[in-house]
């Protein structure tokens, strides 16, 4: 369908806890070593939020980072939409990052789709404003999964990290459209080998009974998850270059939601785009679910890597189970 108006992305930002916990530091609190996860996942380090830190706290830095580079006043924003499965208040917590930014004239709301939360934002901020309905979008993709990792559980416990990244997208020309293709899935078949599951407690009330408990940490098929991503990241990518109509070879640069380097060679591999064409960080910060697509896109264009102009393929995959891709091209006029 042919839309009115195209979108451009025009700032990045992002933000990570400042406390790490090393591989070696997981030795003292399940039985692992720093050569397993190394060798399995690629992963090194993850920032870990202290208790006096909040998703919003580190959603906002993120996206005062981005408003400083695009240079843009926060009462412009029409849009705010945060990714993330670990809000601080389950009602939501996008409208005080609204707040706080100063997005006075913004609706916001928060968005769940998992480790594909940042594209589903992505996507969903880019059809508002190329219908023409709103012409300013800052999405954030943010998670503190370290809440909700049962650190006794060295399959799952060695792997995430928490962190934010946040993304400008305003509303340009259809022939400057900079979103050049996208596609989204999800196949709730597959949700049981990805959870962070609400379990209810039963307990009388009155004439009936309540179910009041908290959420389980989160539980992981790896083997399902990385078959699953292995195979799907692929196609979806391949699908969305078909309706850009673009090949392997206009890429760029691949920035795929950091889950496991594994899975990032792999996928690399698959589409024959060169190692030297995959951004990976999670050496770093293991894999922050939401945040983890901007945190790479946002460290990349700091680095110069990444410049105006530029064409990014990326790609999320996780829980739901959720997965997709977008085609973009970095920047619009301004100069990093
Ligand atoms: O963002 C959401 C998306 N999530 C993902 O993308 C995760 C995808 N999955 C993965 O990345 C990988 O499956 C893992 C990194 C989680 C696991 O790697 P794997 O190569 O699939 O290992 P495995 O589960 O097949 O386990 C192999 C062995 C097992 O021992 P046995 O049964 O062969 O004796 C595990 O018990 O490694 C053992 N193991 C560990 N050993 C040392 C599992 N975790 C650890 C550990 N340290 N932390």
């Amino acid at each position: 369908m042919d839309l009115p108006f195209g979108v451009n992305f025009i700032g990045i930002g992002a933000a990570a806890p400042p406390t790490s916990l090393s591989n070696h530091d997981l030795t003292a609190l399940v039985e692992t070593s720093d050569e397993w996860i190394r060798t399995r996942t690629g992963i090194e380090n993850r920032r870990i939020a202290t208790p006096d830190l909040t998703l919003t706290d580190l959603a906002t830095t993120a996206a005062q980072a981005a408003l400083t580079q695009a240079d843009i006043d926060p009462a412009s924003l029409d849009l705010v939409i945060l990714a993330t499965s670990t809000p601080d208040d389950l009602f939501g917590s996008a409208s005080v990052i609204q707040a706080r930014i100063g997005a006075a004239h913004a609706v916001a709301f928060d968005l769940t789709a998992a480790c594909s939360g940042f594209i589903f934002g992505l996507v969903t901020a880019s059809q508002y404003l190329q219908t023409g309905t709103y012409k300013r979008a800052l999405v954030i993709g943010a998670d503190i999964l370290s809440r909700w990792v049962d650190w006794q559980d060295r399959r799952t416990c060695i792997l995430f990290g928490d962190g934010a990244g946040a993304m400008i997208i305003e509303a340009a020309p259809t022939l400057e459209n900079a979103l050049l293709g996208f596609e989204l899935r999800s196949d709730g078949r597959l949700n049981h080998h990805l959870t962070l599951a609400y379990q209810p407690k039963p307990q009388a009330l009155a004439h009936t009974q309540i179910g009041q408990g908290t959420y389980h940490p989160i539980v992981m098929n790896g083997q399902e998850v990385y078959r699953f991503a292995v195979t799907q990241v692929p196609e979806v990518i391949t699908k969305t270059l078909h309706r850009a109509n673009l090949t392997a070879a206009d890429i760029d640069w691949l920035v795929l939601h950091q889950a496991n380097q594994r899975i990032l060679d792999s996928v690399a591999q698959r589409l024959e785009i060169p190692k030297e064409k995959v951004i990976s960080n999670l050496a770093n910060y293991g894999n922050t679910s939401a945040a983890s697509i901007p945190l790479a896109l946002a460290e990349s264009i700091e680095k110069g890597k990444i410049k105006p102009g530029h064409v990014i393929a990326t790609a999320g995959f996780g829980a739901g189970l959720t997965w997709g891709a977008a085609i973009f091209r970095w920047g619009s006029d301004f100069t990093i």
